[in-house]
């Protein structure tokens, strides 16, 4: 495995941020700008009506494809006017002229964070940066390894390092091309914040509250256990989407975001 002690970032490769002056930064630890729902629905009547459950408990929002492709922009748009904070989980993924024009064609709506797959190389991911440089643009998260990918399905696709040495690559890649941070499980996100250095952001999901179900996900940890481990931002989706009462899951989880601070 290569050394992340060795990983040198020269700094005119940092992005850089002046152009966004939102709400996430690493020196704010305000639990509220700490925690994403996943708005995990398949339209926008669905989604908008969960939202309206929270009571305003929360104040980030994730878009993944099953509800973009079903509502597109306009889900965006509609929860940044009721004042909400967007991130758009769109793994973008293919070469770059058609990668930096898909961020160009969301970053009007108003996200303020958006994926895309750090497989695609480094010169998608700094063409995706260079798009991503307009003054309401969205900050770049990187996806690795699909964490449904384990080494045999790493093996079948001709990768032959192990999940974690390849996730450290394509970080150390990702960190290179000017991507602002990470999407990553809370068991790699101490290494990785060493990769990727102090103002990366890293965002972790598969959290699980102690006593809630763990479902599909493998690599669980509790809201109190990921902020411990580094992560900067926490995805949950079903603890609180699933929740008899999903304002007071989520008031919980942010109570434990702003003890474990
Ligand atoms: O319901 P749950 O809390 O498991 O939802 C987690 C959310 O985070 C889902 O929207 C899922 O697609 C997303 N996600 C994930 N694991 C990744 C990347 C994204 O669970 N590695």
């Amino acid at each position: 495995m290569e050394s992340v002690a060795a990983v040198q970032i020269p700094p005119s490769q940092a992005r850089q941020d002046t152009q966004f002056a939102g709400p996430i930064s690493q020196g704010r630890r305000d639990p509220l700008d700490r925690l994403i729902v996943a708005l995990d629905f398949p339209s926008s009547q669905a989604a908008l009506a969960f939202v309206d459950r929270l009571e305003g408990t929360c104040r980030w929002f994730k878009v993944g494809m099953e509800l973009y492709y079903a509502a597109g922009n306009s889900i965006v748009e509609r929860l940044r006017e009721r004042g909400f904070e967007v991130f758009l989980d769109l793994k973008l993924h293919d070469i770059p002229n058609t990668v930096a024009g898909a961020v160009r064609s969301v970053a009007g709506a108003g996200a303020s964070l958006l994926t895309i797959h750090a497989g695609g190389g480094e010169h998608m991911m700094r063409a995706a940066v260079h798009a991503a440089s307009g003054p309401n643009a969205p900050r770049l998260l990187a996806v690795t390894i699909l964490t449904s990918m384990n080494a045999a399905e790493l093996s079948g696709v001709g990768v032959v390092d192990t999940p974690a040495a390849q996730v450290l690559r394509l970080a150390q890649l990702a960190r290179t091309a000017g991507i602002d941070g990470l999407v990553c499980s809370a068991q790699e996100v101490a290494a990785l914040g060493q990769v990727m250095g102090p103002d990366a952001l890293l965002v972790v999901p598969g959290i699980r509250p102690i006593g809630s179900d763990v479902g599909d996900q493998s690599r669980v940890a509790t809201p109190a256990e990921a902020i411990a481990c580094g992560a900067s931002m926490l995805v949950v989706g079903r603890p609180i989407t699933q929740a008899g009462d999903p304002a007071r899951a989520a008031a919980a989880i942010l109570a434990e975001i702003g003890d474990a601070n």
